[in-house]
C-alpha cells in the first residue's frame, strides 16, 4: 500500500461487556463499517477498531452473582459482541478487550506518566456514585437524590482517592474546539460541550480503593487502588495502535482518528479524554462524532420496558443487507430516529425491492429473453435525449456521494444514489427497449446497456452499505467486481457480451402487516441522557430532518422529505399556548419547567430543552406552539405534558408562535 495514501482511523465506543448487543450498538458499529468502506473507496488507507469495556463495578457484581471470576465472566460475555460483528458484515481490523495485557500496559504507563508530571495527585473525595453509568455526581447534580442521567439509585461515597488535574486543561480545550470547528460534530454537540465548559471544570477522580472495587487496572504507584473505568476505557483508542511503544502504527493512525460515539458519552470523550490527551502530550483525535439514539415508539429502549431491538432477530428476519440499509438510510447522523418494523419494511419494499431490485430484475430478465443473456453493445446510444442526461448524472454521482459522506450525510448519500436508480427506472420507461427491440434492436440494446451501466455505478456506491448483496449483484451483471477506488468508477466498465445471470429477485418483498400507530418520522424526540432537546426542534430532532446548513458537497434536491399523509398530520394536535411561568430545572443547563395556558382548566406543565439557547426571563408571556397530544412523560423526574416547538440554527433559537396578533390559548394550529 503506498505510504502517500491518506489515513482514516475509525473507532466505536467499546461496549460494556455485561450488555447484550442491541440495535444501538449495531448501528454505531455498522456506521463505522460503512464510513471505513467509503473511505477506502475514497483512496484512504483505513483502520477500524471496536471492542468491549470489561472493568468496573457492574462487571464485578455480575460475575459474583454467577459464581464466576470477573475474568471468566468477561471471557464468556465478550463473545456476544465479537461473534456478532462478522454476521453483520462488519470488517473491523481489531477487537480490543480492556483486560488484555497490551491495553493494561499502556494504561499503567499513562497513569505513571501523569503521576510523575504532577497531573495525578491524591486527595479526599466525596461524591454520589451511579453504578449504572459508572459515574460520580455532586450533590447539586442529583435530582431528587437520584442519578440525573438514569433516575436510578446513587451511593454516597467519602474516601481518599487520586485525581486527574483536568481543570488545568480547560482553556486549552476550549481553544482547540474553537480553532477546529469540525472537531466535535454535529455542530449542536460542539455547542453543548462549549456550554459545559462555561463552568469551571473539576478535577476528575480516577481511582477506586480496592476495598470497594478490585476489578480494574491497578495503579502503578499505589497497589491499594484500581483505575476508574473510564480512564482505563478511553485509552483503548491508543493502546491498540501502540502508544508508548514507538510503534509506527501510532504515528500513522492517531492523527487520522475519528471517534464515533453516542450522544450520551459526549462529555467523557470531549472533556475527559481530550484533557487526558493534553496531559499526556498527545494530539487530539481528528473528529469526535456523536450520533443520536434509536428509540422505539419515541421512547428510549430499556430492558424493563421490554422494547429492546435485537439486531440478530432483525438480521434473521430480513437479512443483513436490508438491516444495514435501513439503519443507514433512516437515521440522520446526530439526530434520534424511531425504529419501527413498519418503516423498516417500507424502506425495504419501496426502495430495495421496487426501485433497485426491480430495475436489476427487469433488465436482466429482458436481456436473458431477448438478447441472448449477455450485456448488449452500447453502439451509438438509444437515440433518446435521456441517454446524455443519465450518463451525466452517472459521471457526477461518485463526487456527490463522496461530498455527502464527508459531511456525514450518509442518509443523503444513499438517497442520492437511490434517486439515480429511480431515474434509471424512468429511463427504461422512456426508451421502451421492450417495444423498440421489434424495430431497432441496436437502439434497444443501447438503452439496456445504459441502464445496466448506470445500475453498475449505483451498486458500487451502495457497496459500503450492503457489501454482500452488492458483490453478488455486480457478479450477476457480467461478473463485475466492486471498484477499489471511486477514481475507477467511470462510465463503460460493463463489458458487452459478458454473461448476465440473476436467478432470483435480489430483494423479495415482505408482506406489510397492518400497523396502526403513527409512522416513524412523525414526531421524533431527542432524548439524550441529560434531557436535552425535549422540546423537539430545539434539540435538533424533528419532522424536517435537515438540520443546519447544507453540507459541503451536497446539492439542492438531495435532501429527502419523508411523505406523511394528511391523516398523519391530523394525528398531531398543535395548539397555541401562552407561557405563564418558566424556571430552570436544577441540575440541567438546558431544561426549563414551563407552565403553559392552553385554554384548558389547568395550565399544562411542560419541560422544554431550550434553557441554554433562550433566556428564561423572556419566556413568560410568550406565545408558543405546543404538541398537545403526546403521552405525558417524566423528564428529570418532572412530568412533562407536551412539547414546545422551536427552530434552532447556529445563531440561536426562536420559539414558533403566531405572528402578529396573539391568539387565544388553545387555538388549533393547522
Ligand atoms: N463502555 C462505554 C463506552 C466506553 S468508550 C471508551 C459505554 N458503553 S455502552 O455499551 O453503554 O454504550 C456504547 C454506545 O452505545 C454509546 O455510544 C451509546 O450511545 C450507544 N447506545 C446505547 N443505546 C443506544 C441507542 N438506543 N441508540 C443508539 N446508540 C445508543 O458507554
Amino acid at each position: 500500500m503506498p505510504e502517500s495514501r491518506t489515513a482514516y482511523y475509525v473507532t466505536t465506543p467499546i461496549y460494556y461487556v455485561n450488555d447484550r448487543p442491541h440495535i444501538g450498538h449495531a448501528y454505531c458499529t455498522i456506521l463505522a463499517d460503512v464510513l471505513r468502506r467509503f473511505h477506502s473507496m475514497f483512496g484512504c488507507e483505513t483502520f477500524f477498531l471496536t471492542g468491549v469495556d470489561e472493568h468496573g463495578q457492574k462487571v464485578e457484581e455480575a460475575a459474583k452473582k454467577r459464581h464466576m471470576t470477573p475474568q471468566q465472566h468477561c471471557d464468556e460475555m465478550q463473545a456476544h459482541f465479537r461473534d456478532l460483528w462478522p454476521t453483520l458484515d462488519i470488517s473491523n481490523d481489531d477487537f480490543i478487550r480492556t483486560t488484555e495485557p497490551r491495553h493494561e500496559r499502556v494504561v499503567k504507563q499513562a497513569l505513571q506518566q501523569l503521576f510523575d508530571s504532577g497531573d495525578i495527585y491524591k486527595g479526599e473525595y466525596e461524591g454520589f456514585y451511579s453504578q449504572r453509568v459508572e459515574k460520580f455526581f455532586t450533590e447539586d447534580e442529583l435530582i431528587d437524590g437520584k442519578c440525573p442521567e438514569t433516575g436510578g439509585e446513587v451511593q454516597r461515597i467519602v474516601e481518599a482517592n487520586y485525581f486527574f488535574r483536568m481543570s488545568r486543561y480547560q482553556q486549552r480545550l476550549i481553544d482547540h474546539i474553537n480553532a477546529n470547528p469540525d472537531f466535535i460534530r454535529p455542530e449542536s454537540r460542539k455547542n453543548e460541550v462549549l456550554g459545559f465548559l462555561r463552568k469551571p471544570l473539576q478535577d476528575l477522580c480516577i481511582s477506586r480503593p480496592k476495598s470497594r472495587l478490585s476489578w480494574g487496572i491497578e495503579l502503578p504507584f499505589d497497589s491499594d487502588y484500581v483505575t476508574y473505568v473510564w480512564f482505563d476505557a478511553l485509552l483503548n483508542y491508543v493502546s491498540v495502535i501502540g502508544l508508548f511503544h514507538d510503534d509506527p502504527r501510532f504515528r500513522k493512525w492517531w492523527a487520522a482518528s475519528t471517534h464515533l460515539i453516542g450522544k450520551d458519552i459526549l462529555t467523557t470523550h470531549s472533556v475527559y479524554w481530550t484533557t487526558m490527551l493534553f496531559a499526556l502530550g498527545l494530539d487530539m483525535p481528528r473528529h469526535i462524532i456523536a450520533h443520536g439514539w434509536w428509540l422505539v415508539d419515541n421512547t428510549k429502549m430499556s430492558k424493563s420496558l421490554g422494547n429492546v431491538i435485537n439486531p440478530l432477530a432483525m438480521r434473521d428476519k430480513y437479512g443483513v443487507d436490508s438491516l444495514r440499509y435501513f439503519l443507514m438510510r433512516e437515521m440522520v447522523v446526530g439526530l434520534d430516529s424511531d425504529f419501527s418494523e413498519e418503516s423498516f419494511l417500507k424502506r425495504h419494499n419501496f426502495e430495495l425491492a421496487n426501485d433497485l431490485g426491480n430495475l436489476a430484475n427487469r433488465l436482466v430478465g429482458f436481456a436473458s429473453k431477448q438478447m441472448g443473456g449477455v450485456v448488449p453493445a452500447p453502439g451509438s446510444g438509444s437515440g433518446h435525449a435521456a441517454d446524455a442526461e443519465v450518463m451525466k448524472m452517472a459521471a457526477e454521482l461518485p463526487a456527490r456521494v463522496r461530498g455527502h459522506v464527508e459531511s456525514l450525510r450518509v442518509e443523503t448519500a444513499i438517497e442520492t444514489v437511490m434517486n439515480f436508480v429511480r431515474r434509471l427506472n424512468r429511463y427504461v420507461a422512456e426508451t421502451e427497449p421492450f417495444k423498440v427491440i421489434k424495430t431497432d434492436p441496436a437502439a434497444a440494446g443501447a438503452a439496456v446497456y445504459i441502464a445496466l451501466e448506470g445500475l453498475r455505478i449505483a451498486l458500487n456506491l451502495l457497496w459500503p452499505v450492503m457489501p454482500k448483496k452488492v458483490e453478488n449483484l455486480l457478479g450477476a451483471l457480467g461478473g463485475c467486481r466492486v471498484v477499489d477506488s471511486l477514481d475507477d468508477l467511470k462510465w463503460g466498465g460493463l463489458v458487452p457480451g459478458s454473461v448476465l445471470n440473476l436467478p432470483e429477485p435480489p430483494f423479495p418483498r415482505f408482506d406489510l402487516p397492518d400497523f396502526d400507530h403513527i409512522p416513524a418520522g412523525a414526531a421524533k424526540v431527542d432524548r439524550s441522557a441529560d434531557g436535552a432537546g425535549i422540546s423537539n426542534v430545539a434539540g435538533g430532532a424533528g419532522p424536517a430532518k435537515v438540520a443546519g446548513s447544507p453540507a459541503a458537497g451536497a446539492q439542492a434536491g438531495d435532501a429527502v422529505l419523508e411523505h406523511a399523509t394528511f391523516d398523519d398530520f391530523l394525528k398531531i394536535k398543535l395548539l397555541v399556548g401562552t407561557v405563564l411561568t418558566a424556571e430552570p430545572v436544577s441540575g440541567s443547563d438546558k431544561l426549563l419547567k414551563l407552565s403553559v395556558d392552553l385554554g384548558e382548566q389547568q395550565p399544562r406543565q411542560i419541560v422544554a430543552g431550550i434553557g441554554d439557547r433562550f433566556p428564561v426571563q423572556k419566556v413568560p408571556g410568550s406565545q408558543v406552539t405546543v404538541v398537545a397530544n403526546l403521552k405525558p412523560r417524566k423528564v428529570f423526574g418532572i412530568m412533562s405534558e407536551g412539547m414546545i416547538l422551536a427552530a434552532t440554527d447556529e445563531s440561536g433559537l426562536s420559539l414558533i408562535a403566531p405572528v402578529g396578533t396573539p391568539r387565544k390559548p388553545g387555538t388549533r394550529v393547522g
